[in-house]
């Protein structure tokens, strides 16, 4: 079959075979703690939920303008000001069927074939492939060993003449850091003199520990949003754990905005207007739902550092936000392929391996589920890998013994 060669070469999302293979094991009744998946817990928020319910009811659930709901935009620009202290109109502001839409839209509307985009690694396994589908190269920026935060030099000796972007997702997933102010203010500058974008992608800026802030790029201009190079995606799907009703949004130039319209009218049309009325609800709500997962994905951080104490040979940077760690493993096995393999078959414990991210030899945990999986779940990593831990557990009601070290 004759395929586009583009497309053919996306790579498969890393975790859907892990997923598939967690879901015949737990077909198969068998006890699987799921460390892998990116979403927290928590149910809809009831603003959400009423106000979704409340579109519905009305029977008119029809098409809407293709840069979203005048009532969103207006929530998201609400949001904008008491967040990031920035008034912005509504030609500043998309909205779009999450946070990937707003990506692959900015990519789409910015980028020409063969122009480059700099992204820092560890970095959300997306990005590179969004990147390639919009005819753009990813150029990957490593930090130095043993650290998940880029030198501002190796940023700026990546920049070329095809450079238009450099994507920044602090705080970050798969490692969980802020980046200090210090770079980003950096990173402003840099942009702002090379005439390249800043695409800052703040899913989880609200999601961070120990009363840190993920100070944001608006900060550190003093430009108008028309000529800061500034764009700032967002969502709800992380802070107001509302993944499945697929709304993001962008806020940046209007020409760019305006762009990036078209090409939404052209593909998607608007987001649906349920979800968008659930956003809504969210964005105007109670503000004490993203307080309260903040503080259970920060109770399960601490169990987390504490439980990763006892694990000899595993070193983990502490995450300051997000509901990842990405402890590094290479003292077991540099491969972090067969490293996340071994622990689904030995442990049944599924993790991301730390490859898809940009850092071999890591593997990617999410906490945000129960403490009892993470608890669990890294009791039953240090039993597989470490052999200073007790080589007897029990998983789910069977008493397994280590046998292979
Ligand atoms: C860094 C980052 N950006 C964007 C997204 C996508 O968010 P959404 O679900 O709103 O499309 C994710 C989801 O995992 C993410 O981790």
């Amino acid at each position: 079959m004759k395929l586009s060669k583009l497309a053919s070469d996306i790579a498969e999302s890393p975790t859907l075979a892990l997923n598939e293979e967690a879901r015949q094991l737990r077909e198969r009744g068998e006890a699987v703690i799921h460390l892998g998946i990116g979403e927290p817990k928590n149910k809809t928020p009831i603003a959400a939920i009423l106000a979704s319910a409340a579109k519905l009811t009305s029977g008119e659930v029809k098409y809407t303008p293709a840069d979203g709901t005048p009532a969103l935009k207006k929530a998201i620009i609400r949001y904008t000001e008491e967040n990031y202290d920035r008034l912005v109109a509504p030609e500043n502001v998309i909205a779009t069927n999450g946070a990937k839409q707003s990506l692959f839209n900015i990519f789409y509307s910015i980028l020409n074939p063969q122009d480059e985009v700099i992204v820092l690694a560890p970095y959300w396994v997306s990005y590179p492939e969004i990147i390639k589908m919009c005819y753009g190269k990813p150029v990957i920026v490593t930090p130095e060993d043993g650290t998940f935060t880029p030198r501002f030099e190796d940023i700026e000796k990546a920049i070329t003449s095809y450079t238009r972007a450099i994507i920044v997702n602090s705080p970050n997933n798969p490692s969980g850091v802020v980046y200090p102010p210090e770079l980003i203010e950096k990173i402003v500058a840099l942009c702002e003199r090379k005439g390249i974008y800043m695409v800052c992608d703040d899913i989880y800026h609200k999601l961070v520990f120990d009363r840190k802030v993920a100070v944001p790029a608006y900060r550190f201009t003093s430009r108008d949003i028309e000529d800061s190079h500034i764009i700032v995606v967002n969502g709800v799907a992380k802070v107001y754990g509302m993944t499945g009703f697929r709304v993001g949004w962008v806020v940046g130039p209007r020409e760019l905005v305006r762009v990036m319209t078209n090409v939404t009218a052209q593909t998607t049309s608007g987001v649906s207007s349920v979800s968008q009325a659930a956003a809504e609800g969210a964005l105007n709500g109670l503000q004490s739902v993203v307080e309260s997962i903040r503080l259970q994905i920060e109770n399960n951080r601490a169990v987390l550092l504490q439980e990763m104490k006892t694990f000899n040979g595993a070193r983990l940077i502490a995450p300051d936000g997000t509901f990842y760690a990405l402890p590094d493993l290479r003292a077991f096995n540099g491969n972090s392929v067969e490293l996340s393999r071994f622990l689904l078959k030995k442990a049944l414990v599924v993790t991301v391996p730390g490859k898809e991210f940009g850092m071999e030899g890591h593997i990617r945990l999410s906490i945000s589920g129960t403490v009892k999986d993470v608890t669990e779940g890294i009791a039953r990593i240090k039993w597989a890998l470490d052999p200073t831990s007790p080589n007897e557990i029990y998983i789910g009601d069977k008493k397994m013994i280590r046998d292979w070290m």
